[in-house]
């Protein structure tokens, strides 16, 4: 390993340290435009209905499944952080939190899930391929399922440069100075993120090689576009039906 890499290694938080002192900027993920956009496409790409049983692994602070909870028959939100389940239980009553670790086997039954969301997760585990291996196991036949990672040399100061543009038009410049000692930490946040992706702690894609990731774990594509002021991808997958797999 390179020295500098090393050094690197030393300096930034562990993975659980960094979450938990992450817990009060996410904040600025649930009021960001581009954060908003997502929600809506992976809304829109997954065509919920009320007989969905839907599951978001690393949910945070259920920004998403609250949106979605009273248009589906099931929300279930997982993620590693109790202090973000905590603030998620009271925005998303309908849902059910579970605490589990996604670098281990997901603690659903098979074939339960009919939906599946992830945003900005799998980047930052260390064993993505036992994650996407799980969730094609609780996905049911024909279930759908919805990813947003970053990707490969991702600039996270990109997202808040792009937000910053739209709050001048959107918002007043108190509003706006208001909330900048956020958005610096956040910057913060974002380059402790990039540089583990550089020291290979997480891993951020290229498209093709996400893409192919999730065919190898038996998924079909159905569509991948760039979001996030173009520094994460928008992947959407199915599992293929019965059907599909008899034909
Ligand atoms: C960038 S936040 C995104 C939260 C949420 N999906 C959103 O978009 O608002 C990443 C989330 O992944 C969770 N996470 C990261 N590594 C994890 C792991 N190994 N197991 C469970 N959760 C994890 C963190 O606790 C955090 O809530």
């Amino acid at each position: 390993m390179k020295i500098i890499d090393r050094l690197l290694r030393t300096l930034l938080p562990e993975d659980r340290t960094f979450w938990k002192l992450y817990s009060p900027v996410i904040r600025i993920l649930r009021d960001s435009h581009e954060h908003r956009l997502i929600r809506q496409k992976m809304s829109q790409y997954l065509n919920l209905s009320k007989s969905d049983k839907v599951l978001e692994e690393g949910c945070g602070k259920a920004v998403w499944l609250s949106e979605v909870q009273a248009r589906v028959a099931e929300t279930i939100g997982v993620d590693g952080e109790l202090g973000m389940l905590r603030e998620a239980r009271s925005v998303s009553p309908r849902s059910r939190f579970v605490l589990a670790n996604l670098d281990q086997d997901l603690p659903f039954r098979s074939e339960h899930f009919t939906k599946i969301g992830s945003i900005l997760v799998e980047g930052y585990l260390r064993k993505p391929e036992l994650l996407r291996s799980e969730s094609f196991r609780v996905l049911a036949p024909g279930g759908m399922m919805a990813v947003v990672t970053p990707r490969k040399g991702a600039r996270f100061f990109r997202v808040l440069s792009a937000e910053a543009k739209q709050r001048k038009q959107e918002q007043t410049v108190v509003d706006n100075l208001r909330k900048l000692p956020l958005a610096v930490i956040a910057v913060i946040f974002g380059k402790m993120a990039e540089l583990k992706a550089v020291i290979g702690d997480w891993h951020f894609y290229e498209k093709e090689e996400l893409m192919e990731a999730y065919r190898r774990a038996g998924f079909e594509i159905v569509a991948c576009e760039s979001v996030y002021a173009e520094q994460a991808w928008l992947l959407v997958i199915k599992k293929p039906s019965q059907f599909d797999a008899a034909s």
